[in-house]
């Protein structure tokens, strides 16, 4: 008789400033079979430190596993720089305006960068980190811990750009540009590390009204969870970047994680981040040509399976899993 086999999921953190597609990327790893989800960390980045905090206990809740993740708040702010918070893409609760009650699940008083260190150490080797915020808690998480990359299986970031296109400046895409000196030290850190760039997010992970309608129509708990908090965002990229609707960047990163085949073009790169010119803050520059000689430290996706990710969007809205 054949055995059947058995998956083993991936011990997974995921480091987040929750709002709008983070709570989508939440999801996917609070419900994918693939995933073993061992704690959900919180950095300063799309709005207040507090209410994203609240966002991602909501987000737990909402995904039926209150009491069972632990929510870590980490860094308050960046490391060095002051920066602007992003209310007015994602709603001023970061949730489009929704002003959900407070989730029942309360934070663990443990810092978020504590956490990561002690979860590195208790699975070394397995453990993988999702990064789809800026990167002060990874950065910190290193100055703690310098082995830390040498015990990380793999980080996933959803950060920068590979041909300098910025959703924050022309040159930086917001989680790099928060903390750019945090982002260089994570970089040039030593991680085996795969960066998911703005531009391939706004080629694979836009949804457009068509694909609203049709969420619309399935009225799960998921799904109107979705809408709402993402409809703030819909509209803003319409209006302001000129998409047919909303990014799901940090969804993106998860589903690559969940089903490795949505990453379909992946090249080894170096890369570092630019942190002292004001004008280019937190561009990263990705040595295309090898100009500079230096090993890459960056697996760098240039295309994704836009199809698959929105397959595997739709499982998870259809609370197929
Ligand atoms: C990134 O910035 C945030 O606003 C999003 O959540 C995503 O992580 C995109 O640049
Ligand atoms: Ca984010």
């Amino acid at each position: 008789m054949a055995k059947a086999m058995k998956v083993s999921k991936v011990p997974l953190i995921v480091d987040t400033d929750t709002a709008g597609d983070d709570t989508v990327a939440l999801l996917f790893a609070l419900k994918s079979p693939m995933i073993d989800l061992k704690a959900v960390t919180i950095c300063a980045g799309n709005i207040g430190f507090d209410q994203e905090v609240e966002n991602a206990l909501y987000t737990v809740e909402v995904a039926g596993r209150s009491g069972e993740i632990p929510v870590y708040p980490g860094c308050r702010s960046p490391l060095l720089r002051s920066w602007k918070t992003v209310g007015h893409i994602h709603g001023e609760d970061g949730m489009g305006n929704s002003h959900f009650p407070k989730a029942k699940q309360r934070p663990e008083p443990q810092h978020a960068v504590q956490a990561i260190v002690n979860l590195a150490n208790r699975y070394a080797g397995q453990l993988v980190i999702a990064g789809i915020a800026p990167l002060t808690n990874l950065a910190v998480a290193c100055q703690l811990d310098p082995d830390l990359p040498k015990k990380v299986k793999q980080v996933y970031l959803m950060a920068g750009a590979n041909q300098g296109l910025g959703n924050v400046t022309p040159a930086a895409e917001f989680n790099v540009w928060v903390d750019p000196d945090a982002a260089k030290i994570v970089f040039e850190a030593g991680f085996n590390l795969t960066m998911v760039g703005w531009e391939i997010c706004v080629r694979h992970s836009v949804l457009d009204d068509a694909a609203w309608d049709e969420i619309a129509r399935w009225e799960t708990d998921l799904s109107e969870f979705f809408l709402r908090v993402n409809r703030v965002a819909h509209q803003f990229s319409k209006r302001e970047q000129r998409l047919a609707g909303g990014t799901h960047p940090d969804a993106l990163t998860i589903a690559g994680i969940i089903e490795p085949s949505v990453f379909t073009s992946v090249k080894d790169r170096y890369l570092t981040v630019e942190n002292r010119s004001e004008l280019t803050r937190g561009m990263t520059v990705v040595d295309e040509l090898g100009v500079l000689h230096r090993e890459a430290n960056t697996h760098v996706v240039y295309e994704a399976d836009g199809a698959k990710f929105k397959a595997l969007l739709y499982e998870l809205l259809q609370e197929r899993w």
